[in-house]
């Protein structure tokens, strides 16, 4: 038997205490699937968690080493009730695993990749993309309505952008000079937030969708209209957002994506059909995840990073 090569959490702390391990193959459990996994996707939730922060780290803190990892795309191994070996598939891992060669997942989590839409592209999806359509779902946008997007150039920001875009709203996105030109290029209005504040900039918005939170997310509800709504997407500063927001009289609400493969099927679809656009920044060979932890924590990833598992 093969050993399944996985890259694991050791220990809260900075990127050096991920380390590789060697485990057994998994055997699937009822309602699982084994997975091959291609590519697993990279998110600040798995270096948050790793520093020992947030939600994340609460929940792992009595059983490390644990291999982080909540979007991956593969092939089936074993024929099982709703998949046959060698389908592609992808799919948000509430569990995680990922890091790894691989994986068993409930089947209910997972779905077919379409042909034409490659493993990176499925891989960069499950999270960033789930997250980006929850939350604007969660905000109620409608047609027509102005939407500001804080970070349209991260992983959740550019497929935030492409979905309300389609929707039909007005969209304004924050982001850096140096990614002036590709938030604009998704359909975006891109505003350079070190110019002047936001609020200079654009104004009575109906929706904002904040993907930075903190000092950043809490200076944004400046610009956002009298009966406005907010999402706040970073769970560790939802709290203060939402208390800063209070006396402003707006509706402020946080969030935790969920596995929701028919939101995936359409996502995986749009992708197909080159609706969507998939930007991945740069993918990591398993061994190299130090790194991509190393860059992921800068927070100045445009799209998505990957890591590739080896064969
Ligand atoms: N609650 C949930 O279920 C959930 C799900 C997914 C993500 N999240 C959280 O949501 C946040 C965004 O996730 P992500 O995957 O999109 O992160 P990401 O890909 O790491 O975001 C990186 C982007 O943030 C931009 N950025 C950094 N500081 C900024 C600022 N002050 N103003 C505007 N843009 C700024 C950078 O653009 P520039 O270089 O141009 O500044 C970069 O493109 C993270 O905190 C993540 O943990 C929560």
């Amino acid at each position: 038997m093969p050993q399944n090569l996985q890259l694991a959490i050791t220990a809260f702390g900075g990127p050096e205490t991920l380390k590789l391990q060697h485990t057994d193959i998994p055997e699937p459990q009822d309602g699982q699937v084994l997975i091959k996994v291609a590519f697993a996707g990279v998110n600040p939730v798995d270096a948050k968690t790793r520093a020992g922060l947030g939600w994340g780290a609460e929940k792992i803190k009595d059983i490390l080493p644990w291999v982080p990892g909540f979007d991956v795309a593969g092939v089936v191994v074993q024929d099982s009730t709703r998949f046959k070996a060698g389908d592609r598939v992808a799919g948000r891992i509430v569990e995680g695993g990922g890091y790894g060669q691989y994986l068993c997942a409930s089947a209910d989590v997972l779905s077919r990749i379409p042909d034409g839409v490659s493993f990176e592209a499925a891989a960069s999806l499950p999270v960033a993309g789930l997250t980006a359509w929850q939350a604007l779902e969660l905000a109620e946008l409608k047609a027509g309505e102005k939407v500001l997007i804080l970070a349209g150039a991260g992983g959740v920001g550019h497929f935030a952008i492409q979905l309300a875009k389609a929707q039909g709203a007005s969209v304004y996105a924050s982001c850096s000079a140096a990614n002036i030109d590709f938030v604009n290029g998704l359909g975006a209005t891109a505003l350079d937030y070190a110019v002047s504040p936001l609020e200079a900039q654009v104004n009575d918005v109906d929706v904002l969708i904040d993907l930075v939170g903190g000092d950043v997310g809490e200076a944004a509800l400046k610009s956002v209209a009298k009966n406005g709504r907010v999402v706040t997407v970073p769970t560790i500063t939802a709290d203060r957002i939402i208390a800063a927001a209070k006396p402003l009289g707006i509706d402020v609400k946080g969030m935790l994506v969920v596995p929701k493969p028919e939101q995936m099927d359409t996502l995986l679809t749009l992708v197909q059909e080159g609706k969507v656009r998939v930007e991945i920044a740069k993918t990591y060979p398993l061994e190299d995840g130090v790194q991509a932890h190393v860059d992921i924590q800068t927070g100045r990833t445009r799209g998505k990073l990957l890591l590739e598992m080896p064969e």
